[in-house]
């Protein structure tokens, strides 16, 4: 063992196999680049670098890190949990901890791995051996339900409570856990009783949370399914059944295919269609979305088609589209789900697949279906469906190509649909979407025009200290002090820089590695610099316009003559730049 176990991990493990996992990686050069997992953005901002170990964004959020810095940012947890994931990585045992001191969020995957492995194991009791049959007759295979860990949660009031306290968790940790229910009466007693245990899983293969589908003589009472609620580590919105063993195939075959349920992600990935995920019964949300954007652009739908599927359908398509997707439709037979369609025949899945729609047959054909084109009516409720979705296609020319078939269709004039176009507010509601844009728009105002421009200064006199010399005592006047202060120390000695503990400075090093540049060096720096002393003169003539403005009100006639006189001397250095 290294000193400690973070160096042991850090030795162990390589930052872009950690990161990779996360996130799709493309090399550049020495280094790797990406969109940025925790800003949007199109062009990638995001760098890691092998040499170095670690990861920067240059993008708005200009975050940086090592691999534990990066898995408490993309998992949203303390520096303990990334401290486990990447020790259970590496394979380095972290000293048993006390359940005392170990996080809450630690005690609750426990306490859900406990559960898991307990209702596995339930398998084996007589009801557990009925949900064996039901399931291998529905088609799932023995190694199936190992390698997803399905399970039976017996019909009883406490089995799993009592299991949970024995191995000595509390009451309000099993209930915080969305295990058990304390009810008004002060009585305990399991979520989950006499269901089939599908567990939920997160990327890491940990379990999350629990879905509990109906079983035998209780079909038909209660609810078909019943989901582990919010916890400390279960949100819904942000989960996606099957990730854990999708991830790496949807990032191979660069698509990814999203179905509703439990069933239909288990089915597709037994008949060897692994870059399956489902929603598990919600709408998709932006959340979802963002997580599969790490692996893929291409998205696959296979969602119900009856009347709220459909619509469901539509919103999904409508979210994933504005969030730069290209989306193909899987029409699915009304009254059957992938699930049904697996058991039945691989190959008409396969044939599905390979079918699936464009979103523009899609809505054409769908609309077309419910509405007679050849009356006014019908006409006027076919592009009250469509029209929306040209309003949120982004490229005119594809817009352009809609409009021109729709007009065709219908028999009516571009121009009148045009003109119907404009007067559609967007009616889907993408508000989550806006609000995250409009920070990351508030945050990049916070980069000035100056300091991207002297960060570049930086990066470039640190591919070329030499050139400093051509830097002028008077000229650091142009600059504020901290890019100074760097200049300053790299004119003394370049060695020094790599002295300067300072996140910045790695990132800026790393920065450098990866700038194109495109003239030569020198040029590139004269070009930089000339910018930066204009934006200096620049702001300086606003300054002064201002002041004038000023002294104008105060009719301070000699002041007025002699601003007038500054501004037309800083022009003259201005325009000679
Ligand atoms: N679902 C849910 N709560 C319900 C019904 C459904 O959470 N009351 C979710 C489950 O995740 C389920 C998915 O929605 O997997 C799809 O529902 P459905 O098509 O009804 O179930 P299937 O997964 O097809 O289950 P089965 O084939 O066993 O009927
Ligand atoms: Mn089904």
């Amino acid at each position: 063992m290294l000193n400690s176990p973070t160096e042991e991990i850090k030795s162990r493990l390589d930052i872009v196999n950690v990161i990779g996992s996360y996130i799709k990686l493309q090399k550049t050069g020495a280094n790797y680049r990406a969109i940025c997992p925790f800003h949007s953005e199109k062009s990638p901002s995001f760098f890691v670098s092998p040499s170095k170990q670690i990861w920067h964004c240059f993008g708005s959020c200009g975050i940086g890190g090592d691999i534990f810095g990066f898995v408490m940012k993309i998992e949203g947890v303390e520096f303990k949990d990334a401290l486990k994931i990447l020790a259970d990585k590496a394979g380095v045992e972290l000293k048993k901890e006390d359940p005392k001191i170990s996080t809450k969020r630690q005690k609750t995957y426990d306490i859900c791995e406990f559960a898991c492995s307990f209702f596995e194991k339930q398998m084996e009791s007589n009801a557990g051996i009925e949900v064996k049959k039901y399931l291998n007759q529905r088609g799932v295979k023995e190694e199936t339900i190992k390698e997803w860990r399905l399970g039976y949660s017996p019909d009883s009031w406490r089995a799993l409570s009592d299991y949970l306290i024995g191995k000595g968790y509390k009451r309000e940790e099993i209930e915080q856990s969305g295990l058990a229910l304390i009810s008004e009466k002060n009585k305990f007693y399991d979520r989950f009783r006499g269901r089939i245990m599908f567990p939920v899983f997160d990327i890491n293969s940990r379990v999350i949370g629990f879905g509990g589908r109906v079983f035998k003589d209780k079909e038909g009472l209660g609810a078909k399914y019943i989901n582990t609620p919010s916890t400390i580590i279960y949100d819904k919105s942000q989960t996606l059944y099957g990730i854990n063993n999708a991830g790496i195939e949807m990032r191979k075959k660069d698509s990814c295919i999203l179905v509703e349920g439990y069933m239909d992600a288990i089915m597709a990935f037994q008949s060897g269609f692994k870059n399956v995920v489902a929603v598990s019964g919600t709408a998709l949300t932006p959340l979802q979305l963002k997580i599969i954007k790490r692996y893929t652009e291409n998205l696959h739908t296979a969602f119900d088609m009856d009347n709220a599927g459909n619509s469901a359908t539509k919103r999904g398509i409508g979210l994933a589209q504005s969030l730069g997707f290209n989306i193909k439709i899987i029409l699915m037979k009304e009254g059957f789900d992938p699930a049904d369609i697996l058991t039945k025949d691989k190959k008409e899945w396969e044939e599905m697949v390979k079918g699936a729609k464009s979103i523009k047959d899609f809505y054409f054909e769908t609309a077309l279906s419910s509405f007679d084109k050849n009356t006014l009516e019908g006409k006027k409720s076919i592009s009250k469906e469509i029209l929306p979705v040209i309003k949120r296609i982004p490229n005119k020319v594809e817009q352009e190509l809609w409009l021109k078939d729709l007009s065709g269709l219908l028999e009516v004039r571009i121009e009148s649909l045009m003109e119907e176009l404009l007067k559609i507010n967007e009616e889907l509601d993408f508000s989550l979407e806006k609000e995250e844009d409009k920070k990351d728009n508030n945050e990049k105002e916070k980069k000035t025009k100056k300091d991207i421009l002297e960060e570049y200064l930086i990066c470039l006199f640190l591919r070329k200290p030499e050139m400093l010399s051509i830097v002028k005592d008077e000229d650091f006047l142009f600059l504020t002090p901290k890019t100074s202060d760097i200049l300053k120390i790299l004119k003394e000695d370049p060695k020094k820089i790599n002295m300067l503990e300072n996140q910045n400075i790695t990132a800026l090093l790393i920065k450098s590695e990866f700038e194109e540049i495109n003239e030569g060096i020198d040029r590139e720096i004269e070009k930089c610099f000339g910018e930066i002393k204009k934006d200096f003169y620049k702001k300086e003539l606003q300054n002064i316009t201002l002041r004038i403005k000023k002294e104008e009100e105060n009719k301070n006639e000699d002041k007025i003559e002699e601003l007038k006189n500054d501004f037309n001397n800083f022009l003259k250095i201005f325009n000679q730049l």
